[in-house]
Parts: C-alpha cells; structure tokens; sequence
C-alpha cells in the first residue's frame, strides 16, 4: 500500500476547532452507533477527505474479502498455515464453519456444553476436593491463557456468584506463593490453562502447585484440570481425560478467552452469563461481517488507529477506560494490539515500508488523571487518548459517584480538544494578582495547547453481553489494522528469542554451564547475580 497520501494529508490536517467550527453537525457525522453503544470519533483531525481516503485504503487493502476468508476457516495464519476462528467459539447461529473440509461447529458446541457441566458442577458442589465443595479456583496460565479470564473476571465482578477466582501467572516464585499462601488445598480446583502446555512458566507453577497440594490432598489429579490443544501432554501431570477441555490450533492465544481457556470465568459467573459474554461477541461479529465500512464500528476504530499513528506518526495509544473494573484491559489490549501488529515484515517478507502497530498502554480513570495525564496534556508529545465509559454504574446507591466518573471522562477529552490559551491563563493569573514579568512566567505554565485527539466508546453498562462486545470491537480493529498493513497479526515469532536465550541462561545460573561466548554485558550481570549468601 502507498502510505505517501495518507501522510500527506495528516501533514495537511486542520485543526479541532476549525473542523467543529466548520461543521455544526460534525459530533453525528463523525460518531458511529451499533445498538447501544456509541463510538465518537469527532474529537480526531480526520476531516471529510481523509476519512474518504482512509475508507478507500481498507477497501484497496482487501479488507472485506479478507474479512470473509477468516470468519470462513480460511488459512490466514499463512506463516503457520492455521485458520483464525475464534470467531468460532463464539458462533450462536447454525452456519458450519469449514476448516480443511471438515466443520468445527460440532465439537466447539460440545466442548462448550463439557465446560457448562464442569462449571456448574463446581458450583453446585457436584465436584468436591477432598475437603468438600470447592471454595477456590486457580488458574495457571500466562499472557494468552491468563490475562483474558483475569481481566474478564475482575469485569464482571457484579455477576460473580461462584466460587472464588485467583490466577498465577509469572514465573517469579512470589506469585503462585503469595496467591497460594491463606488458601485451603482441600477444597482448591487449579486450572493449568496453556496452548501448547510447553510454557515454561505455566509449567514450573502447576508443579509447585501440585506440590503444595500433594501435602494435604491424596489424589491431586481429581482437583486439576485442563486447558489445552495439546491434550496428550495433559496426562504428564495426571490430569484425567475429562477433566481436560481441548481446542484446536486455529485459535490463537491472546483470541482464545471464548473457549475453554475461559474457563475460570465461566466458574466464576455460570454458564448463563458466559454465554450472553459470548453472545455480546457474536454480536459484534455479525456487526463486523454485514455493516457498510463506514457505519461499521471495529473498521472505524481500525481507521482512526491507523490516522493517528500511521498518518499522524503518533507512537502510542492510551486506553482509558472510565470502569473501575476494566482495570486489567489496558494489559489485556496490549497483548491483543502489541502481539498482533507489533511487526516489520509484511506478510511476503518484504521490509514494512511504514510504522507497525503503536504502544497501547493505560489505566482507569479517574486514577489515571492524577498520574499521567499530565504528560496527556502538556507533554510535547500528542498521545491520542481512546476513552471509554458506561452510562450506567452498577451501584444505583451510588449514582452520584457514577456521574462524578462520567463527568470526569467527558471533562478529560473536551479539555485535551480545547485546551487553554495564553490569553485565557494570563486574565486567571492576573485575577489572582500576579503582574509583569512574573504574570507572563507563571500564566506559560498553565496554557494547554489543546487539539488532541481521542475518542470516546460509550456502552450503556458494563454486562457479560457489552464486555463481549467490546472485547470483540477490538479484536477486529487489530484485524483491519493489521490487513492494512499487510502483516501477519496472528503469529508471535518476536517472543520466540527471548525464550530460547532464557532456556540457554537457566544453567549458566546454576553453574552447570559455562558463560563463554556471552557478551559482557550480560556476564558482568551474571557474576553479580550469582553471588549469593
Ligand atoms: O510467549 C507468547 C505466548 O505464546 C502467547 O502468545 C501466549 O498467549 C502465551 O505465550 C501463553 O502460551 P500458552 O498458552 O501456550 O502457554
């Protein structure tokens, strides 16, 4: 794709105020609704032209056909040969979904009926540990098979009426002790959730765990379970066939929340509202696959994604939801974002001829606002600013709170848009009394130059049906992103050396192995790191 006039109409872009001014009707023109969620994107510089060229460049990326050749099992995946359907997990019609001739509908609808089972058997108290009813579910899993549940089930904290949820991730040993430590082994289920069941950290936290249990618990296999596509490597740590949920390669990690991997959540909520999580997916799927490009929420995100960083040469992307409970979605889009379309080589081989996908990071508001925003607002770098809010909390008692965070939300972008002039900053000091040279001094410190960019998503309350959905709109933009840029955005090849290095490393640490060959740097760190009492 030839990014010049993209480029070159960012270089050229007017500023808010004069696209608003020329505009009365800009905020509709530039808003997208599907049902109840709204998506404004009238606070970015994209004008009338640069939202015709950005539309015209998904249309010439492929981006339809490409749309329908992953919902159809198609092979994407091309430098893993796989189909990418997670789609799938979460299809509530009758269509058949063909991957290699063969539909995978029925064994997605049977797993998803075992994990209903399992999980309101645990609810219930149908499935004991030795101690009786389980009281505590641990999930073992990393980026993939952890952040997804651990985000979802912090978001749907309101719904939470199982048994209660903790999830071990890092390999640092003060992770699976601090979360283990208070818990009682004999009514605690530990659910090893990883793909390839090779992860090193998942692995080293099962066994601990399965020690740790092995002290109070005679036959630890009937409190582990599985989550896997490699379930003969399940059986290592004596998992029995029917405690393990399988699912095949064609869903990708940081996709694969909708099928066993959620689990935990599933657990944690019922099997009712997992399935209005997975019906607010599907939603959004069917939103993706049948709306105009321009009327189509994930295309529009992607576009303005693409505008700001890739037209604009902005280098992050902040996502700040307005949802207490969203804590963990911010962690949770950077791996989807990061891992996806964080590449330089186009899916040919060829060198990317523009930026790859941008930093995502962020935090809730209003936390946020009294940590970084300032960097937000006066900073010489523009970071555009994605903001997110319920009209609705889920604490009617305290609605006066609800309307302090909106509030909040809504004052956050309008004062990134309209900033504060020298002008206006020199009349407020000059109230307070200041003149001259020291007038002039301190008023610079408070202008904001205003004219940056961000969007709002708002949905009507954080629900199992508005999370799917939500969680859906970004994983298609991350699609559009990333078929505009002609990546493969479902490999992760860029974490592979890092693993191999560590592997290398582990027995030099322990002395079995000698550092030579290894740059100083990194035997300088050794020789410290060694050194113990
Ligand atoms: O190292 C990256 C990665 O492969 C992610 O893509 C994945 O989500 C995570 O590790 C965990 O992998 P697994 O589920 O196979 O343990």
């Amino acid at each position: 794709m030839n990014w010049t006039d993209l480029k070159t109409s960012a270089e050229q872009r007017a500023t808010l105020a004069a696209l608003f001014g020329e505009n009365p009707n800009r905020a509709h023109e530039y808003s997208v609704q599907h049902g109840d969620m709204l998506f404004d994107y009238s606070k970015t510089q994209i004008g009338a032209d640069d939202r015709a060229l950005l539309l015209s460049m998904a249309a010439n990326a492929g981006v339809e056909a490409r749309r329908e050749a992953m919902f159809s099992g198609e092979k994407i995946n091309e430098t893993e040969d796989r189909a990418v359907l997670h789609t799938a997990l979460r299809e509530m019609g009758d269509r058949s979904v063909l991957v290699d001739g063969v539909d995978v509908m029925p064994g997605v609808r049977e797993t998803r009926a075992r994990m209903a089972d399992f999980s309101e058997a645990v609810r219930s108290g149908a499935v004991k540990g030795q101690g009786g009813a389980i009281t505590d579910v641990v999930n073992i899993g990393i980026g993939g098979s952890d952040l997804g549940p651990a985000m979802a089930v912090l978001a749907l904290a309101p719904y939470h009426d199982g048994p209660r949820v903790h999830f071990v991730s890092n390999v640092d040993g003060a992770d699976v002790a601090d979360t283990l430590r208070g818990l009682d082994p004999t009514t605690t289920l530990v659910i090893v959730a990883s793909k390839t069941f090779t992860t090193i950290e998942t692995m080293t936290n099962a066994r601990t765990a399965q020690e740790w249990m092995a002290e109070r618990v005679t036959d630890t296999g009937a409190q582990f379970a599985a989550l896997s596509t490699a379930e003969d490597k399940t059986a290592e740590l004596g998992i029995a066939p029917e405690r393990v949920f399988g699912f095949e390669d064609w869903v990708g990690g940081r996709y694969s929340l909708w099928g066993p991997i959620g689990l935990s959540l599933m657990i944690a909520i019922g099997a009712d509202d997992f399935d209005a999580f997975l019906r607010g997916a599907y939603d959004m799927d069917c939103h993706f696959r049948d709306a105009p490009l321009d009327q189509n929420l994930p295309v529009m995100l992607a576009l303005v994604g693409v505008w700001n960083n890739q037209g604009c040469g902005h280098a992050t992307r902040a996502v700040l939801p307005y949802d207490q409970r969203l804590t963990r979605l911010p962690a949770y889009f950077q791996q989807l974002e990061m891992e996806s379309n964080g590449k330089s080589v186009a899916m040919d081989g060829s060198a990317l001829d523009v930026n790859s996908g941008p930093v995502v990071w962020g935090e809730p508001g209003t936390n946020g606002q009294h940590a970084f925003y300032q960097l937000i607002h006066q900073g010489t770098r523009v970071v555009p600013c994605e903001f997110m809010v319920a009209r609705e909390g889920h604490e009617p008692e305290l609605a006066h709170q609800h309307e302090l965070l909106v509030a909040n939300c809504l004052a956050q972008s309008e004062a990134l848009m309209v900033g504060r002039g020298l002008e206006q900053a020199t009349a407020i000091m000059a109230k307070r009394g200041l003149t001259g040279a020291e007038l002039d001094r301190q008023a610079r410190h408070r202008v904001f130059p205003g004219d940056r960019p961000s969007t709002t998503l708002v949905y009507p309350k954080l629900t199992p049906f508005v999370l799917g959905q939500i969680i859906a709109l970004y994983e298609h933009r991350v699609f559009v992103e990333g078929v505009m840029l002609g990546i493969n955005s479902y490999d992760q090849w860029g974490v592979e050396l890092g693993k191999e290095l560590a592997n290398a490393l582990t027995p030099v640490l322990r002395g079995e192995t000698s550092d030579k060959g290894k740059d100083s740097s990194t035997r300088l760190l050794l020789d410290y790191l060694r050194q113990r009492d």
